[in-house]
């Protein structure tokens, strides 16, 4: 590991606070409004045919919180048109803190008239509370993922068993398209897609799956073409997708053995093109390669089914979801003469598509097809792009890039001429301490800490960081 040092500490932390001040600020818009019973206007359902009404739901959801409040945290991310919250359920061992980790997200219940979805995601989240520390996938995908469930997208469309929501409109036609201007007007949404809308700009997830009903096949982007005709239409990342959809199909009971369906997956332009979709939305907007799984060939079928159903699909969720921390590209992008973090893009050579690095610790986690090799980029404004080749095993590869300034006539570099080393650990703790939601008082102590690193200033400084531990057996590489 490539280890150098910098003196600049206090004036890091400084920078710092503000950073995850305004990082905590914006955690607290996520809190928990009013639940549904509290609003007198609603009267609870009861259960539809064996499948839990949404006051049952919301009552699992908050079961779930309160039994496994270890490892995840409750939130709203808005309400449906008739005021249901749609409850967010966040797995991690860090729940609500940022952290150099990919995030996942499961939305069941698009169409209100496909309800297995979110009755499969409940018992995901059961599932990993009750292997946690038991099964290493559940302890792998809490341990290294953050992983948010939403298991009713459209409450409102399964209370009136329809698909379309209280307003009648189809969720899964009402994101902006890429190639037609259907839904450009931003007040005109409904209030289920404008809240999806706001929580991919506010997380930033790599990957994640909506659940269906009424086939049983893992779909991929593109969704829609640019003449309207159903023909095969790749996205920049189609090899990625479709490996991605086999690794749901195949970890499936029999989704690979479909007739109607090569390996159990497909282009969604070449199934039926659609336009305005969610998935298409989520790869170009926010490059978070999502997927929509049709995942029971009967909409609404027996709930005595649901058992069978969730063990056909209790492997493909699992390892969908692990897939991204077990495969691809992973790293931080760091400044060379500060350390610190930088908003960079990452970039694959010959793949039209850049994925962000995270707003706080610069982590990014690009999904690639194993057993190829790539050119990875690093590139931040005011930086010299660095790239470097990865031959991608079945394992996912480390690869972490130290940028240096662009040179200018100034030239002169901050903290250059030190020449000390220490342990990363401390920094990291002080970030961890800062990144926690509930610490208000996070201003006061990190003044207080960096008046104190400064009269320490000779003694701390602190060597590059070992990068992604827990998953030892890779290789890292720094750029
Ligand atoms: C998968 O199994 C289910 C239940 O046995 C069956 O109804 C369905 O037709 C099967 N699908 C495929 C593609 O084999
Ligand atoms: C890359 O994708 C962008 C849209 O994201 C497009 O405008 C551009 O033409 C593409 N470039 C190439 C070389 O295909
Ligand atoms: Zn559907």
């Amino acid at each position: 590991m490539n280890s150098s040092s910098f003196c600049s500490l206090p004036l890091i932390a400084i920078t710092y606070s503000c950073l995850l001040y305004l990082v905590s600020a914006r955690v607290g818009e996520f809190t928990p409004g009013r639940r549904l019973l509290d609003d007198a206007h609603h009267k609870p359902s009861i259960n539809i045919e064996g499948y839990m009404s949404n006051y049952e739901l919301e009552n699992a959801i908050m079961a779930f919180g309160e039994r496994c409040s270890n490892i995840s945290r409750i939130y709203s991310i808005g309400r449906s048109v008739n005021g249901f919250p749609l409850w967010v359920i966040e797995i991690s061992d860090n729940p609500g803190r940022e952290e150099p980790e990919p995030a996942f997200k499961f939305i069941g219940n698009v169409h209100g008239d496909e309800p297995v979805g979110r009755e499969l995601l409940i018992r995901l989240a059961n599932w990993l509370c009750d292997n946690y520390l038991k099964d290493p996938l559940a302890d792998m995908i809490i341990k290294n993922v953050h992983l948010h469930i939403l298991p009713s997208m459209n409450p409102d469309g399964f209370a009136l068993r329809k698909r379309g929501n209280a307003k009648n409109v189809d969720l899964n036609r009402d994101f902006p398209d890429q190639f037609f201007a259907t839904n450009d007007l931003e007040d005109a949404r409904q209030p289920e897609t404008k809240a999806i809308m706001r929580w991919i700009r506010r997380i930033q997830f790599t990957a994640s799956a909506s659940l269906h009903g009424g086939a049983l096949v893992a779909n991929y982007p593109w969704d829609g073409t640019e003449d309207k005709k159903k023909e095969y239409y790749a996205s920049p990342d189609d090899d990625a997708f479709r490996f991605l959809a086999s690794v749901y199909s195949h970890s499936h009971y029999n989704m690979s053995k479909s007739k109607e369906f090569p390996e159990g997956i497909t282009n969604g332009a070449a199934w039926y093109p659609i336009y305005g979709g969610m998935q298409d939305w989520n790869y170009i907007h926010a490059g978070c390669f999502e997927l929509t799984l049709e995942i029971s060939d009967c909409k609404w079928p027996n709930a005595s089914e649901l058992s069978t159903l969730w063990e056909y699909n209790r492997m493909s969720m699992l390892n969908l979801v692990a897939t991204t921390v077990k495969t691809g590209v992973h790293g931080r992008v760091f400044s060379v003469d500060t350390r610190t973090p930088l908003p960079a893009i990452i970039d694959i050579n010959g793949i039209n598509k850049s994925v962000k690095a995270g707003r706080l610790f610069a982590d990014y986690h690009r999904l690639l097809v194993p057993g190829v090799k790539y050119q990875v980029t690093a590139s931040s404004p005011g930086y010299k792009s660095k790239s470097t080749t990865i031959f991608l095993v079945e394992e996912a590869t480390t690869a972490d890039f130290i940028l240096e300034p662009e040179t200018n006539n100034a030239g002169k570099i901050v903290g250059s001429g030190c020449d000390c080393s220490g342990n990363y650990k401390n920094r990291l703790e002080m970030v961890d301490i800062l990144a926690h939601p509930q610490m208000e008082i996070s201003m006061v102590i990190i003044v207080a800490l960096a008046f104190l690193l400064l009269l320490y200033r000779r003694k701390l400084c602190l060597s590059f960081p070992k990068h992604r531990q827990a998953l030892g057996s890779k290789r890292p590489t720094v750029v």
